[in-house]
Formats: C-alpha cells, structure tokens, sequence
C-alpha cells in the first residue's frame, strides 16, 4: 500500500548518486519542509503531479562532461521554482546552460574557506567572518575535482575560494542558485541557514513538516485499504516494527495481530521489556513465540558471517509462517520499511550494487505469504520514526535507542555462539550501555555495544589466574552509517566500563576498546 499523499512535498530533491544526497533530504525535513527524493530518471512525471515550490540537484560521482554523465531533465527548467544545484548538481545546470566544466588542476576536499563578492538572496547576511577589508567569509567543506572553467552569460558568481574556484553562483533573472560545496554536511558551518534560506526566504515553503503532519501522513488511507480484513505484523523489537504496530494498532484495534519471534538473540531483558510496554500499556494481541531453542540448534555450528544471517533470516521466516497459517482471514502484511530502504531497493534496480552484508530484514516473507503489503512508514526517515514514536507515546528512551542489526547479538558473537556466550555478552553490553546513559554519552554517539571475542586470554583475580574470553567495546559517531569515526570516549568512562565488566561477568578476562573507524572496518565485527 503506497500512502495517499496527503501531504504534497515541496521540495524534490534530484539524485544524481551523491554519498550526500539522503544528508539533503534529511535535512530538508529537519528545517520542516516535507521533500521527497527521486533518481533523475523517474522524474518528468512526479514533477508534474506535485508541482513543488523547489528543486534541489545533488552532487554525484560523476563528471558533467563525462558522455554518459545523467542529465538533468528539462522538465526541471520548465517548471518556474526556484533551484539550487549543488556540487554535480550545479556543474550540470551550467553545463546545459551552455558553461563549461573541467577537471581542475588541483581537487578540494574538505574545509574550506570561500570569499562573498557579491550580494544575493541565498547567502546575504549569512557569515562566518569579516575581513579588515569588510568582505564576508564562510568556512564550507568541499568534495570536488571538476569546476566550472566558463560561466554563461546569464549568470553571476557570488562566491569564490582563495584560490578562485568558483563557489556559488547565481542567475541574474531566474531564481536558480548553484554551490559548489556541500551545504547539507555540519562541516559547512551556516549550511543550515543557507538550506534555511533557499526553503524559507527563496521557495517560501512553510514549516509543516512536523510530527503530526507525519502522523496524518503515515495514517492516511489505511483504514480505506485494510477495511474489515486482519492485519498481521512481525515484531522484531526494533523501533520500526514497534512504531509500525503501535500506529496500525490506534487505527485498527484488534485487527492487527502481531508475532512476535523471539530469537533469543536480542539486548539484556529487552525481550520481556518489549512484550510488557505493547500487552499491557498498550492492549496489542501479540502471540509471543519462543523459538530461542530452535534458533540456538540451528546456530550452534554456524560460525561464518553470512551463514548466520541467511539462517536467522530462514528461521524467522519459517517460525512467522507457521504462525501466521494459524489466523484465518489474514489478507495484509504490514512491515516496518522506513524511506532510506524504499530509496536503497530503488536505486538497487537500476544500479549496480556490492553485497557488502546481507541484512536478512528486508526481502523473504512477503513473497511467500501472498500477502498485500502495508507499510505506513515508507516516507519516513529513521529520525522521523522516532519522532513519531513518541508522538504515539512510545518511552523516549525506547524510540531513541541505537540501532540493532537484524540477526542480534549473533554477529556480535564472533565464531559459533551458545546459550552461555549469549548471556555473557548481554551482561557485558547492558553494563557498558548503562555507564554511556548515566554519563551522558549515549545520546552523543550513534552506536555502541559490547562484541564477545573468539579468543581467550589469561586474567589474575584474587590470587588465582583463569582464562576466558575477551570483550571488545565499540562506539561510533556517524550521520548515515555508511562511514564512521570511533568515539573519543573519556579514559575514565573505558575505565569503569572494563573493571565492571571483569568484576560482574564471570569469566570475561579482558576489555579492548574498538579505534577503527569505518572506512577501514564496518561498524559490526561481523
Ligand atoms: P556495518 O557493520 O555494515 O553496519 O558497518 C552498518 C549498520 O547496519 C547495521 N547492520 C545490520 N542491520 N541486519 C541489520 O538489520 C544486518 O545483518 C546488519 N549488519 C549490520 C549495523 O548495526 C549498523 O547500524
């Protein structure tokens, strides 16, 4: 079920393939402007239907005057709202606006500061610094190799960098800007201001896009398509499924059926915490399966990354099947895809992508149930879901916790896991989580947990030395989790997570703090 737009987006932003491009969206939706993403391909049509207030072009990997480089559609130019074109976005626009574009002499990549030399509507009064001479600065960050070697007529440069690369530009009679540094990353000090500006002051959106707006939005039409049929949905514990069931429940009472397939493999008690909050706060028909056991038989020789996966994947399904053949008059299937999957699974079909890891969450039971799919939050982003959440009054806490990969603590067991291995490792993980919440950390970086390490070491306590596994500690700082840097965390906080997990765990005879970032390594260990 796709929701009835009832909220119309304002702002289109343009794909072309930039490591960015979710970053703008996300950002859209931050300042209130409910936006939408689309490849260029599958643009002309949505363009028409919406008639947005704005037009955002992305950068992308590739050269404007490469031969095969995407173009933007006329259909864009034709529509008479205003654009702002950034990095690639904005090197094709003056491209097919009859500029030139080349590759530079040197790249720029990452801070940057650029000089304003004339005045516009997207970047006035927005400064870092003020020269002696009085001329205004910002400190952006760039990630370029091409620039713009020849500016069309029509057009005007209000901003360059020290070493005169064009940095921004304007047209003189059409509302169409272009940057050639990336607005929507934090690096770019007033990169908020400057999105602030070109949504509010130059598209005139309004700020709407707030939580009951998603509400409205995610609820809308649901009732109309499920009608009298039943519902079921999967819980997984995670806050995507718990939002998803939370709202279909407010709109179809005992319609919905949940399953809820306990793998065993979940965080300390969070389990029974799920169960709890959803049965007894908030009335849901849940059939709770305890299929710990089945998942543990199965697992108990798995040792490689991607047999586990595909295993759990297997089992869940299989487990939610038998389950789901048991209720009668079940004709949907709700699911807690949030938009960055809708957008990956679209790009996915027309692009080539790497099998970096196989997330066994998404793909498997809709096929096999012959179900109709109902997925309200599919125009969500992860922060919105959250947002919502506690809009439906999930506990903060819950809604904000950090992100648990599908198949649980089973990557988090590196080689073969047992029923004691994972008991060792939930211990470990709820103390080092507790000591992040009570210092304040938690919220500060995106993700942390424990990982029980294959190898044993040697440990003395008391007078006696014993052997046993070593706990690795990783916490990391990321926007998209695509790339991360390990969190600084304090000395003393590493401190007092090592020395309460060697004196309350038996049997962990070492703490290792995780200082890779990703790139190199992933965030997972497995
Ligand atoms: P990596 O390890 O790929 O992790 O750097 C990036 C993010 O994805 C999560 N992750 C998974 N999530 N099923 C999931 O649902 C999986 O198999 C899986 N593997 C990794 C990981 O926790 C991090 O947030």
């Amino acid at each position: 079920m796709k929701p009835t737009q009832n909220h119309k987006p304002c702002i289109i932003v343009v794909d072309f393939g930039s490591q960015y491009t979710h970053l703008i969206a996300r950002r859209v939706r931050e300042l209130g402007v409910y936006c939408e993403l689309l490849a260029c391909h599958a643009l002309e049509q949505r363009l028409l239907e919406v008639q947005p207030k704005g037009i955002i072009l992305s950068g992308g990997p590739a050269s404007a005057y490469q031969k095969h480089a995407p173009e933007i559609p006329p259909a864009v130019f034709k529509l008479s709202c205003p654009i702002l074109g950034i990095c690639y976005g904005m090197q094709k626009m003056i491209q097919q606006a009859g500029g030139q574009v080349n590759q530079g002499h040197h790249c720029e990549f990452g801070d940057t500061r650029i000089n304003i030399i004339v005045q516009s509507p997207l970047l006035d009064t927005i400064t870092d610094h003020v020269t002696k001479d009085a001329r205004h600065q910002l400190d952006v960050w760039m990630s370029h190799g091409d620039h713009i070697s020849q500016l069309p007529d029509a057009f005007t440069i209000i901003a360059e960098s020290d070493n005169g690369t064009i940095a921004a530009i304007m047209h003189q009679e059409k509302p169409w800007y272009g940057l050639q540094f990336h607005p929507e990353v934090t690096h770019t000090v007033q990169g908020k201001k400057i999105l602030q500006r070109f949504l509010h002051g130059i598209c005139k959106c309004k700020t709407d896009w707030q939580p009951d707006a998603m509400l409205e939005t995610c609820s809308a039409g649901v009732k109309e398509c499920v009608g009298h049929d039943r519902v079921i949905l999967g819980l997984s514990g995670g806050v995507d499924s718990g939002v998803t069931a939370v709202l279909l429940h407010r709109i179809l009472g005992n319609q919905l059926t949940c399953i809820f397939v306990d793998h065993g493999l979940l965080r300390f008690d969070e389990a029974q915490q799920v169960m709890a909050l959803l049965t007894d706060h908030f009335t849901m028909q849940i059939i709770h399966v305890d299929a710990r056991q089945r998942f543990y038989k199965a697992l108990e020789q798995v040792t490689d990354a991607e047999e586990k996966r595909k295993t759990i994947g297997r089992l869940f399904v299989e487990v939610f099947e038998e389950q789901a053949n048991k209720l009668s008059n079940v004709r949907w299937l709700a699911q807690g895809t949030i938009y960055p999957d809708v957008i990956e699974s679209a790009a996915s079909n027309s692009a080539h992508q790497h099998l970096i890891k196989s997330h066994h969450n998404v793909g498997g039971l809709p096929e096999r149930l012959n179900l109709k799919l109902l997925e309200p939050l599919r125009m969500l982003f992860k922060d919105e879901v959250r947002q919502l959440g506690e809009r439906l009054g999930l506990p903060h806490d819950m809604v904000w916790r950090h992100p648990f990969p599908g198949p649980g603590l089973a990557v988090r067991i590196l080689g073969a896991l047992s029923p004691e291995k994972i008991i060792l490792l939930q211990k470990a993980d709820a103390i080092f989580i507790e000591i992040l919440r009570t210092s304040g950390w938690y919220a500060k970086v995106s993700q942390a947990f424990a990982v029980l390490l294959p190898v044993d070491s040697i440990g003395v306590t008391g007078d006696c030395r014993h052997v046993g596994p070593v706990i690795a500690l990783r916490a990391v700082e990321t926007t998209d989790f695509m790339t991360a840097r390990w969190a600084h965390l304090p000395y003393e906080l590493l401190e007092k997570a090592s020395l309460r997990i060697i004196n309350e765990v038996r049997g962990i005879s070492r703490v290792v703090y995780d200082v890779t970032g990703k790139p190199p390594a992933t965030i997972e260990w497995e």
